[in-house]
């Protein structure tokens, strides 16, 4: 069989709403200046879909910076891979201001989270190795525990009895082979907005020995007194082993660190295979990076975030629509109804309301859920926060009263 005859026209559990959805609901086209409006299919639209949460994204001073670090270095230096000639003092800089900042001995710069973690998982374990983790772990800690030979166990999302079993097993295992345990969670799940429970996760060592990876894409910046994230905010960010974030989200640009001992960060430097093997960040990324860091020390960014979010999240539950378990800035909205009158209303919001909010489905969520996400940003206004609640009041009405249902089938019967 010719490979590419398997492979055209089957896009996937996500492409299968390629022809019904791209461009709308499925790789949408948000234009103008990051903010809280933008413009989306030639109108203005309440933006809640991006993780700009402190508002840096389009900050004056931000833009100045990037644009200065441009102008200074271009966007190729350094080049190569750090290891063979893509090193420069402003990296160790900016690790060294990370790692304070997270309250760690050391951190080593990745160029994006995503191939950063996973590298990160592959270095640390081999096949004598167990990593038992949260079921609703994102895609990159799923592809980093594929691409390393420990075995995996799972555990229910945030299920600490889930978890103690899953170490007795793994130290059953690890005791015969010789190998050691990595727990790995997340400091706020992305979909759902709850935090993992770290504190749990953490007391447990007092019975088992493992060492605990966390993934705070969506806490740093935005959790803990001094915006450290949510290990900070729990109160256990020294029991966190190694310490991650990307700059997409808090930081709104690109790269990523991870923290912790010294040593572990230096073993990583040598062994995470993306990084050693792939182009180093640019200089205006790390720059821009410092300058990030410097604005949200100021925790000026996050008090305005949280005061969005607490009109926001208030404001729905006073509502009667259901945002499940959040304690975080991330907002989900529970919605029961079909696939066709979710994208339906979807539709309604966008168009009739201005409001944008992504909506999320299988695969990235378990089948059968639909949750539209708002993410609350420094940027908002409460102005913003009183239209969308309006239109979320108008639509769950709606909703209730059966008003979209007369679009069964409209979406969904067109699929492949
Ligand atoms: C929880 C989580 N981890 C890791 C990543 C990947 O980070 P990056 O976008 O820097 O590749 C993301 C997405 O940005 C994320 O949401």
């Amino acid at each position: 069989m010719d490979l590419f005859e398997k492979i055209k026209g089957n896009l996937g559990p996500l492409g299968k709403w390629a022809d019904v959805a791209e461009g709308y609901w499925i790789f949408p086209k948000l234009e103008g200046e990051l903010s809280s409006r933008m413009q989306f299919n030639g109108r203005e639209v309440v933006c809640w879909s991006i993780n700009n949460y402190l508002g840096l994204g389009n900050h004056p001073d931000i833009r100045a910076i990037d644009a200065q670090a441009a102008a200074d270095y271009g966007l190729a230096y350094p080049m190569g891979s750090r290891m063979m000639s893509g090193d420069s003092d402003e990296h160790y800089k900016l690790e060294a201001e990370l790692a304070a900042f997270v309250q760690k001995e050391a951190a080593v710069l990745v160029n994006f989270g995503y191939q950063g973690i996973m590298s990160a998982i592959d270095s640390m374990l081999d096949r004598k190795d167990v990593v038992v983790y949260d079921s609703e772990c994102h895609a990159c800690i799923l592809d980093g525990m594929r691409m390393s030979l420990a075995r995996r166990i799972v555990f229910d999302h945030n299920d600490i009895a889930g978890l103690e079993k899953g170490l007795k097993r793994a130290t059953k295992l690890t005791e015969k082979s010789g190998g050691g345990i990595l727990v790995i969670s997340e400091g706020v799940f992305g979909m759902r907005g709850d935090q993992g429970k770290l504190r749990e996760i953490v007391a447990l060592k007092e019975y088992y020995n493992f060492r605990f990876l966390v993934d705070d894409a969506h806490g740093f910046g935005t959790l803990g007194a001094t915006g450290a994230g949510a290990g900070e905010e729990q109160g256990v960010q020294d029991d966190i082993d190694v310490y991650f974030s990307t700059f997409a989200k808090s930081m709104a640009s690109i790269g990523a660190f991870l923290a912790g001992d010294k040593e572990i960060m230096r073993h990583l430097k040598y062994n995470m295979r993306s990084q050693v093997f792939a182009k180093t960040l640019m200089m205006p990324l790390v720059k821009g990076a410092m300058k990030r860091l410097e604005m949200l020390k100021d925790t000026t960014h996050k008090d305005k975030l949280w005061t969005i979010v607490d009109a926001l999240q208030s404001g729905l539950k006073e509502r009667g629509l259901d945002i499940g378990t959040t304690n975080s800035c991330v907002t989900p909205v529970y919605m029961h109804g079909s696939m066709d009158e979710a994208m339906e209303l979807v539709r309604d919001m966008r168009e009739n309301y201005g409001i944008f909010c992504s909506m999320v489905i299988y695969p990235v969520i378990p089948k059968g859920m639909v949750i539209l996400r708002l993410i609350p940003t420094a940027s908002h206004t409460m102005k913003d926060v009183e239209e969308t609640l309006d239109a979320f009041e108008a639509i769950a009405k709606k909703l209730k009263d059966g008003y979209y249902k007369a679009v069964e089938g409209k979406y969904t019967s067109k699929l492949a």
